[in-house]
């Protein structure tokens, strides 16, 4: 039903640019919201210190790896030793504490794949999740964070393939489509082959982690790297092309996985990722940075994966063709 297809990009692809930055103007974050989850941040610290010392509370997700859009819900990641509790018990003991603090709507999920406790802060009106110990979202926060210091372009261009992923429902894993994770990771990967990005796990390393037996290493002086891309001028529209155009028209979906960690398109079979494991499928492969075992398309399964190609597709073409591609691409499903 999907064809290969190799075609030039519309010569007029430019024009459009004042429309897609406007778009990814009105989805930043203003400095008055950062600064409200930075003092979240720390009246939750304070709070969670005054039982537990030792425990460390960090902002991970978009809030923190900066492709959060305004008044999204913050990510939060309690770190914390104990050897004597269970996650489940410092899950209600965490959900205690925040009740002695004044905090609304707590809810103590425990039995959630991922266990958290939700609440509200009624003094800055923001919604949060708590996890525990998943150092593992904390360290691929900061390398999303990383590599979004190199070039602007990725900034924005993933800004705008999360904005059409909500607007058309293909950004629900709870569905079988694929989590923001995933869309910057690939605007990250089509950065690297088209040279605008480095591959930074592949540099030599200035920051290495060892988190649940994996080693995360990689070069995080990006400072150092923000001429980078500079001999490629293509704008984000024409990325904005090239992403769609690649996923409808060019990946094999049969064959490649991608893969930042290496900067290249990797082979399905040397993943072992070519048939179903478990609920596994493996329809598109994206490999996790850090847990290399982990393909971030495993929650796509045979019917969704259809919906994403069509969609891909939709958005190809409407980039293509279409005389406002900035208002079509994101019409509601
Ligand atoms: P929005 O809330 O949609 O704006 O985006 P988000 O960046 O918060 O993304 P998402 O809810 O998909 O994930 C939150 C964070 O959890 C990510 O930034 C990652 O750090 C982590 N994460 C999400 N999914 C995975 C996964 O499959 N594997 C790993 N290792 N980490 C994940
Ligand atoms: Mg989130």
């Amino acid at each position: 039903r999907f064809q290969r297809r190799n075609r030039p990009c519309r010569y007029d692809i430019d024009q459009f640019m004042p429309s897609f930055m406007s778009i990814f103007e009105s989805l930043v974050p203003s400095d008055e919201e950062i600064s409200k989850q930075k003092q979240l941040l720390t009246a939750l610290s304070r709070l969670i210190n005054k039982e537990w010392p030792n425990a460390k509370l960090y902002l991970y997700g978009s809030c923190a790896n900066s492709f959060g859009f305004s008044n999204s819900d913050i990510d939060l990641c309690l770190s914390i030793d104990d050897k004597e509790m269970s996650k489940v018990d410092i899950i209600l003991k965490l959900a205690d504490i925040l009740h002695a603090g004044n905090l609304q709507n707590i809810q103590a999920l425990t039995r959630a794949r991922v266990p958290i406790v939700k609440l509200k802060d009624p003094n800055t009106g923001l919604s949060c999740d708590i996890c525990v110990n998943n150092l593992l979202a904390v360290v691929n926060t900061k390398l999303l964070r990383d590599y979004s210091q190199i070039d602007k372009r990725l900034r924005q261009l993933a800004f705008i393939v999360k904005h059409w992923a909500k607007s058309r429902c293909v950004n629900e894993t709870y569905r079988g489509t694929l989590s923001s994770y995933a869309y910057v990771i690939m605007c990250i990967h089509l950065l690297q082959l088209r040279g605008i990005l480095p591959c930074l796990q592949e540099m030599d390393p200035t920051y290495y982690v060892t988190v649940d037996n994996n080693t995360c290493a990689y070069f995080d002086q990006v400072d150092k790297l923000n001429s980078y891309g500079a001999q490629n001028k293509d704008t984000v529209s024409k990325l904005l092309w090239t992403f769609f155009h690649y996923w409808a028209y060019q990946h094999d979906y049969t064959k490649d996985a991608i893969s930042i960690r290496t900067g290249r398109i990797i082979s399905k079979h040397m993943k072992d990722w070519t048939r179903r494991v478990g609920n596994d499928r493996h329809l598109i492969c994206i490999e996790d940075p850090f847990e290399t075992s982990h393909d971030l398309g495993r929650v796509v399964d045979k019917r969704s994966i259809w919906t994403l190609r069509e969609e891909f597709e939709r958005a190809a073409n409407i980039l293509q063709y279409d005389p406002n591609p900035s208002v079509t691409l994101f019409e509601p499903y």
